[in-house]
């Protein structure tokens, strides 16, 4: 039961989950705001590209279409339901993952933290909101079939557990500057 739970969140939030690394590994280029202040800070800031933010959600896209075709196969192995993709959501979750990314460099320039500063909760959550969010406006029935109350809680809880942990990873690995 507790481990359906678990295995149906993180597969339906895997598309959502991949653009952020992604991200970290194909950014570069020009900034989204293009060099643009705003009251004397950068609207986003230089870590806010269209390449990272275009291969991000190209990513999770291709994720989901794979995971929905091999979904039934996959839940008949796990002994899981497992959901399968349509492109509402199989766009919606990693398109709003980039938007909650986005949304919350934003709010960090605003409030005077600078490019790689921590925010905490914010750094953990944001793309889960913006996912969730654009997924449950882009497809509503989906989303309320396959984000049953217990599963919300457990993508509440394990994502930024799992988000802690892949950062902490790439930052050993080099791949990015802070651990967060
Ligand atoms: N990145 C990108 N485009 C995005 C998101 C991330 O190019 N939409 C790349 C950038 O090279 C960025 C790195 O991934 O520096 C790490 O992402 P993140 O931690 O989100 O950005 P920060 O550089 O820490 O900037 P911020 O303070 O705005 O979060
Ligand atoms: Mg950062």
């Amino acid at each position: 039961m507790v481990l359906e739970v678990v295995a149906i969140a993180v597969w339906a939030m895997l598309p959502a989950y991949v653009p952020n690394n992604v991200a970290v590994l194909a950014g570069g280029g020009r900034p989204i705001d293009g060099g643009r202040t705003w009251g004397g800070k950068r609207v986003l800031g230089d870590g806010k590209t269209w390449r990272g933010t275009a291969f991000g959600i190209a990513a999770g896209l291709a994720l989901a279409l794979a995971l929905d075709a091999i979904a039934g196969d996959a839940g008949s192995t796990l002994g899981v339901d497992l959901p399968g993709f349509p492109i509402t959501a199989a766009l919606a979750l990693p398109a709003g993952a980039m938007l909650g990314d986005v949304g919350a460099s934003f709010l960090k320039r605003r409030t005077g933290r600078e490019r790689g500063a921590a925010f905490p909760g914010v750094d953990q959550l944001d793309f889960v909101v913006g996912a969730l969010g654009l997924t449950a406006l882009a497809a509503r029935d989906w989303f309320g079939d396959v984000f049953e109350p217990p599963v919300l809680l457990a993508v509440l809880v394990l994502t930024p557990v799992l988000h802690v942990g892949t950062n902490v990873i790439a930052y050993q690995l080099g791949f990015k500057d802070e651990p967060w």
